[in-house]
């Protein structure tokens, strides 16, 4: 198919996943424009990569309906990625995460309905579903969100079905899981790992460091996104996006990341408390199972954890925090 003359629309395309999912596309052929409230870190990180996009850069806030709408404007597609993000971050603002992740998911898809969008791509999270019941995670699971953060994101994806049933406007839901590559900021556990030792400092590891998790490098999931866009299958479904092949302890990530450095560095091990989360909302086991996105997109994640953390080394271009205006 040519996307040529197909034009998306990406919300927080300025960020971290948006940007990669934008040059994904771009190679593609798709037209993009982007909507953020700035693109400070976009800018860098265009500079470190050697890369930078083509794309139509509109700064905007999505509680602007005004500004929203007219970025939408004849866009065919719009991947709603812009988001307050952060368990920590979004329960200590969560007035914020209330406005920005659920009224911003409603005011882009007004827009989408009266502009007409033909689908928009709806960046979830695995924190929809809480500890899981069942390891690994299907997309059928229970959902049972123990953060704001989460609950944010799930009443996000109950608006994006709620507004296919209502208006016929196509949706696709991607849950991310522990998604890392160059241009994240330090607030998550991989490029904060990866920063201390890029600072030959030690990886500081919350709590038994026996929580499991299984990482994406973001061009895998910037490719599962783009795939739910181009293989046909995607329509108003649900896929978790991440890789289930190399499911890693955080004491065990923390021995590899020194290990592909070369450092000479040992993991210093810290309380829950000092953490993003608490040890009773902590999450212990966290594994996708992405048979939905292998069969119906032919999605195959590419790059091994080592080749991954070697990118983030490489780009040494990890950011502090968020942007708050
Ligand atoms: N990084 C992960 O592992 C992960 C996991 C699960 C889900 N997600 C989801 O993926 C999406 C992208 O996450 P990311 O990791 O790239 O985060 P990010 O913080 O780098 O990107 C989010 C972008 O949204 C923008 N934004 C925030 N509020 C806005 C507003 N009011 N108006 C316009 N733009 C605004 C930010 O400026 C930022 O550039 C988010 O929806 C997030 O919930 C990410």
């Amino acid at each position: 198919m040519d996307f040529n003359d197909k034009r998306v629309l990406i919300t927080g395309g300025g960020g971290f996943i948006g940007s990669h999912i934008a040059a994904n596309l771009e190679k593609k052929g798709f037209k993009i424009r982007l909507f953020d409230l700035n693109f400070d870190n976009l800018d860098t990180l265009c500079k470190k990569l050697g890369y930078c996009s083509k794309a139509e850069k509109v700064v905007g806030n999505i509680l602007d309906t005004i500004s929203l709408a007219s970025a939408v404007e004849g866009c065919d597609y719009v991947v709603h990625a812009a988001a307050m993000l952060g368990v920590k971050n979004t329960e200590q603002k969560s007035l914020e995460c209330l406005n920005v992740n659920i009224l911003g998911a409603i005011n882009i898809l007004e827009a989408c309905v009266k502009e007409g969008v033909k689908r928009i791509i709806f960046t979830s999270s695995s924190e929809v579903y809480g500890e899981p019941v069942e390891c690994p995670i299907k997309e059928t699971n229970s959902t049972s969100p123990v953060s704001l953060y989460g609950v944010s994101k799930l009443a996000g994806e109950e608006y994006m079905k709620a507004y296919q049933k209502k208006y016929g406007l196509e949706f696709s839901i991607v849950r991310f899981f522990n998604v890392y590559g160059p241009g994240q900021v330090a607030e998550f556990v991989m490029p904060r790992f990866i920063k201390n030792v890029l600072n030959n400092e030690p990886p500081v590891v919350y709590g038994s460091g026996n929580q499991i998790r299984a990482f994406c490098f973001v061009e895998d999931a910037a490719e599962g996104v783009s795939q739910v866009l181009t293989e046909g299958n995607g329509k108003n479904q649900i896929f978790n996006i991440g890789n289930d092949e190399e499911s890693i302890s955080m004491k065990d990530l923390a021995e590899k990341v020194i290990k592909i450095s070369g450092k000479d560095l040992k993991p210093q091990f810290a309380s829950m408390r000092d953490s993003d989360r608490e040890e009773s909302r902590e999450i212990h086991r966290r594994i996708p199972t992405i048979y939905q996105a292998r069969q119906l997109l032919k999605y195959k994640p590419q790059f091994s954890l080592e080749q991954g953390i070697r990118k983030v080394i490489e780009a040494d271009c990890i950011f502090d925090t968020w942007h708050t205006s």
